[in-house]
């Protein structure tokens, strides 16, 4: 009855990490298992390899009352546990718009084979609609004979700083599952959910696959809405905040998700969005998500309009200038730079000829790594030193509540971009800034 409440989580991202540790502070008896084996060593020492606030104590926790314990290897993993969550990575082909599936399929090569007690595997994993049931064939070749071992896919919704939260307390679980026992399984196992009162859905496989790119694939076009409805604000002199005001008020539209500005990155929507256009193509129904191609770019366009507003700020030119920039991470709140919109806009115009420095409270790191064509400053004042313009491009709070006039006195000439729509133009402006943001006039 003990190994009941045993479970393993394959890969240790973002999602998987969070997932272990969340496992475990329910209660549950959890390994989690990557190749990584200096992701390993960092969470059993307890330290979370990357920023999502909260997420440290949870591990430390459950570490220090030993429900929680990492490792490398496959073998122990099947032994100890007989439901395993699929956790790992599905990033963007290096040459193509679709899903990158190897991780996926490494992940169910080397544990199918050692499943010699009847098993459960759970992918949580985002993939093209049809992985599902093209992995359960696998594992059914893989599997030792006679082994009972069933495959059911649960989309995670997790949003980046809010991991634990979210996982703890997602607004619905859904299940894609033909089979009784894997469905008992996850109820089980999401039994303090469900006690919450919280929705469980069960699917088939492939509708479970499709709620998680089409959430994604909604949640962009909104933001790209009203990012459309920024560049005819600017056109036409109206301003989108105002706009995007009024319309939150009918609750068919909602608020949420209709922050103009810089628009979407991370490391799910936009490559989430390619591949769903991929997945469609192949299925044949291209025409049905071809609009998914206008919100992409869209999304882009923004980040080529933030260069521009900044080049005209200045006079036309960005060579030989100083340009200072505050933001680096994809949003607020996390230290992740995939397909970071400010980054992406930094390094445009470092390769316009500006020396561009760079400040960010938790991504400075990473971004470093990956961006030396940037400079790095240490805190938003040393950013801005001398810049003939600043652009704020991630909405931290810090930037949030930066004050104008401290800001003025280390700067070159007091411009500013307001890539987020995060500061108080009248205010700025009434503290003698040359103030401009998307959307507005
Ligand atoms: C997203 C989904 O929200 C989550 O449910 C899914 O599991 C994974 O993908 P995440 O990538 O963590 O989560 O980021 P999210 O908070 O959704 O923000 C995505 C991007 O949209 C950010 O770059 C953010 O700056 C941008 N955004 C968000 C806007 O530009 N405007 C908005 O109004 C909201």
């Amino acid at each position: 009855a003990e190994s009941r409440s045993r479970i393993s989580v394959i890969g240790t991202g973002y999602l998987g990490a969070t997932h272990a540790a969340c496992m475990a502070e329910l209660g549950f008896e959890v390994l989690g298992l990557d190749v990584d084996p200096t992701k390993i060593e960092s969470l059993s020492a307890g330290r979370v390899p990357f920023y999502e606030p909260g997420l440290e104590e949870v591990l430390t926790r459950n570490l220090a009352n030993g429900r929680l314990r990492f490792t490398s290897d496959y073998t122990e993993v099947a032994e100890f546990a007989d439901v395993h969550f699929l956790c790992v990575g599905t990033p963007q082909r290096a040459d193509s718009n679709a899903a990158d599936l190897s991780y996926v399929e490494a992940a169910v090569d080397s544990l199918a084979p050692l499943l010699d007690h009847p098993s459960i595997i759970i992918g949580k994993s985002t993939v093209p609609v049809g992985t599902a049931e093209r992995l359960a064939k696998r594992i059914a070749e893989l599997a030792p004979a006679g082994a009972d071992v069933e495959l059911g896919w649960s989309p995670e919704f997790l949003r980046e700083g809010f991991g634990v939260e979210d996982t703890l307390h997602p607004n619905r679980i859904v299940i894609g599952t033909d089979s009784p026992r894997v469905e008992a399984a996850m109820r089980r196992l999401c039994a303090p959910q469900l006690d919450e009162g919280i929705p469980f859905l069960v699917t088939d496989l492939a509708t479970a696959e499709l709620v998680k790119v089409s959430a994604n694939a909604f949640l962009a076009t909104k933001i790209s809405f009203i990012n459309a409805m920024a560049e005819v604000s600017e056109a036409a002199g109206a301003d989108v905040i105002k706009l995007a005001e009024a319309l939150s008020y009918d609750d068919r539209i909602g608020g949420k998700f209709l922050g103009p500005g810089l628009g979407f990155g991370g490391g799910c929507l936009p490559k989430d969005i390619r591949a769903f256009m991929a997945r469609a193509d192949e299925l044949g129904v291209e025409p049905a998500l071809s609009f998914l191609r206008e919100v992409d770019a869209i999304n882009q366009r923004r980040r080529a309009r933030t260069v521009d507003i900044a080049r005209g700020l200045i006079g036309g030119s960005f060579a030989g200038r100083t340009v200072g920039v505050l933001g680096a991470a994809f949003k607020p709140n996390s230290d992740d730079i995939r397909d970071s919109p400010a980054l992406d806009v930094a390094s445009t115009i470092a390769s316009l000829g500006a020396v561009v420095t760079v400040y960010d409270p938790e991504a400075l790191e990473r971004a470093q790594r990956e961006h030396p064509d940037l400079r790095y400053a240490h805190s938003m004042l040393e950013a801005a030193r001398d810049a003939e313009v600043v652009l704020l491009l991630t909405e931290w709070a810090e930037f949030r509540d930066a004050d104008p006039d401290e800001l003025a006195k280390v700067v070159a000439e007091p411009r500013i971009v307001d890539g987020r729509n995060a500061l108080d133009p009248q205010y700025w402006r009434s503290r003698g800034w040359t103030y401009r943001a998307l959307g507005r006039p």
